[in-house]
């Protein structure tokens, strides 16, 4: 099997393109969604990117982030002052800025006062990176370092009460440094900055957008893929829905896809996801549905222990791929929804990749006889894979679905896995989702804005506790159902969202009288860390 890196669409797509250094910064990932929402193209890449690759990329412009060293220690991450000298427009950002300056001959020392949170900064209107940028204008701080010389050749544009520097440039070489981040949102004009940057002084025209990714995307695949076959495992995701409707696009029938229902989905969504894909569905392309609920129910019998269950749901996932794919025969290609904080956050991408490794970008399967893999995703964060979908004429409730785990409801239900259960806490996850859902849009209606307790993601998950109720005139004894609903922005850490007791209690009372063997509701306030979000 000859397996090449993934196949990434960006190459010809855009030949325009800001590249982010990553010095370890926690927001790597935001500064180079920001640039892309200004319609520029932008990948992250570590601080130790040999500058002749750099060179090689032709970037038109580099941003340099922040991070969590003092840039005048020993072996902290550095850059090469070849990189201020290649005619090409740098920004650096806080560590970013200090880098540049100390590289440059200017002086970076501890600061009398630490800044840290939202700050008014005053800007010079005048300088390129802050045209249309109120004089006097919130900015996020966080550092405890501070420029104390600017390096020559440059001149002050912004200062703070406590930092003599918020911002300086050296217009005539096309540097700029920022102390502050502009890429998070508590600064309040950030995104205009970065739009000044790289519309302004790097002078991008804004190619990239959706529409041209799609189209560019369809060429690129149609060329590597020729005559080939393509075979895709189709999850009912976001990710390989969206892989799903751009190879259909580009190449057809060629594409195969395997939709394993594993009895272990949400009410309805085997369905769902075949009345989108299937035959009767808009995409042209084979659709295979291989229902094996009672396979999987057969090999979870019993079984409680929770690395266990995951273990055998994910092994089993691939024992009945594989024997689909020995169906179909040798492929030429498999695709796969890998997306681009999945290589970033694998080690392919910035610096900050150490932290996890991820299954679809390290790990390719051997089980499956196929000579590439391709990736049309590769290269685009979440929201622009939303977009792309809406784009392919995916269904709206698809596109902004919450996240769901591979191994489905078999880890929001404690214990062992039975048909009975599944169905159970199928029926009162509907029924949740559906109430908080409704009363999220009634509360938009009513307000114009989103609620503020509007969860990132919410489910019910079946606890393997049985209590004793009555109902009528009749004792029970039946299961309790917890409700789950955090608010998260990274689903590292979570909080519990505050939703609306009268919503609760709706869906208490529904839970109650629709799903038989439930007698109690119960709502999980655990934020995560300690409490994880799903149960197992
Ligand atoms: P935890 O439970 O770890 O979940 O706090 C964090 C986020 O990851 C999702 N999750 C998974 N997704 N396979 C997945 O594809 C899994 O095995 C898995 N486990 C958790 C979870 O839904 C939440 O969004």
């Amino acid at each position: 099997m000859d397996i090449k890196s993934g196949c990434s669409v960006e190459q010809g797509l855009s030949n325009e393109k800001v590249i982010v250094i990553d010095f370890g910064g926690q927001y790597n990932q935001l500064v180079a969604r920001r640039v892309r929402e200004c319609n520029v193209y932008c990948e992250i890449y570590s601080y130790r990117t040999d500058i002749e690759q750099i060179k090689a990329m032709k970037p038109k412009g580099i941003i340099l982030t922040g991070g969590p060293n003092s840039c005048y220690e020993e072996n902290a991450p550095a850059c090469t002052k070849e990189l201020f000298e290649l005619g090409i427009p740098v920004l650096g950002l806080c560590y970013g800025a200090q880098l540049m300056m100390l590289v440059l001959g200017g002086n970076v020392e501890k600061a009398p006062v630490r800044e840290y949170g939202k700050t008014q900064v005053h800007v010079d209107p005048s300088s390129p990176l802050f045209a249309g940028v109120e004089q006097e204008t919130v900015c996020w701080m966080s550092h405890f370092d501070y420029i104390s010389r600017i390096a020559p050749g440059f001149f002050t544009v912004a200062h703070t009460d406590n930092c003599p520097v918020a911002a300086a440039q050296c217009p005539d070489k096309k540097l700029y440094a920022i102390q502050f981040h502009p890429e998070v949102l508590h600064t309040v004009e950030g995104t205009k900055m970065l739009y000044n940057f790289v519309r302004g002084v790097c002078s991008c025209g804004g190619t990239w957008r959706m529409d041209s990714f799609v189209e560019e995307s369809v060429r690129q695949i149609r060329e590597k893929v020729g005559d080939g076959k393509v075979l895709l495992a189709l999850s009912g995701g976001v990710d390989s829905s969206v892989a799903a409707g751009l190879l259909s696009r580009a190449i057809g029938r060629q594409l195969t896809c395997v939709f394993v229902d594993h009895g272990l989905l949400r009410k309805n969504e085997g369905d769902e996801v075949e009345a989108v894909f299937g035959p009767d569905g808009d995409f042209d392309l084979n659709f295979i549905r291989v229902n094996a609920q009672e396979r999987y129910y057969g090999k979870l019998a019993g079984v409680t222990e929770p690395e266990t269950k995951r273990k055998i749901i994910g092994e089993e996932f691939i024992r009945v791929f594989e024997e689909e794919a020995k169906k179909i025969g040798a492929v030429d290609f498999l695709a796969q929804g890998t997306i681009y904080p999945d290589v970033v956050e694998s080690g392919l991408g910035g610096e900050s990749a150490v932290i996890k490794s991820h299954h679809n970008v390290g790990g390719l399967p051997d089980y499956v006889d196929f000579k590439e893999i391709i990736e049309p995703l590769r290269d685009l964060f979440k929201d622009e894979v939303r977009k792309a979908g809406l784009e392919l004429g995916l269904p709206e409730q698809l596109v902004f679905r919450q996240p769901f785990p591979g191994p489905g409801l078999g880890i929001r239900i404690i214990g062992e896995v039975t048909a009975e259960k599944v169905h159970i806490v199928q029926d009162a996850d509907a029924i949740y989702r559906e109430e908080v859902d409704k009363a999220a849009v009634s509360y938009a209606k009513e307000h114009g804005a989103a609620a503020p307790w509007r969860p990132d993601q919410y489910f019910a998950a079946l606890t393997n506790m049985r209590s004793v109720g009555v109902m009528g005139d009749e004792r029970t004894y039946d299961y309790a159902v917890a409700l789950r609903a955090v608010k998260t922005v990274d689903f590292m850490t979570a909080e519990c969202a505050e939703i609306p007791f009268a919503v609760l209690q709706t869906v208490m009372n529904r839970i109650i009288n629709e799903v038989r063997g439930v007698n109690r509701v119960l709502f999980d306030i655990s934020s995560k860390p300690p409490g994880t979000i799903e149960f197992e």
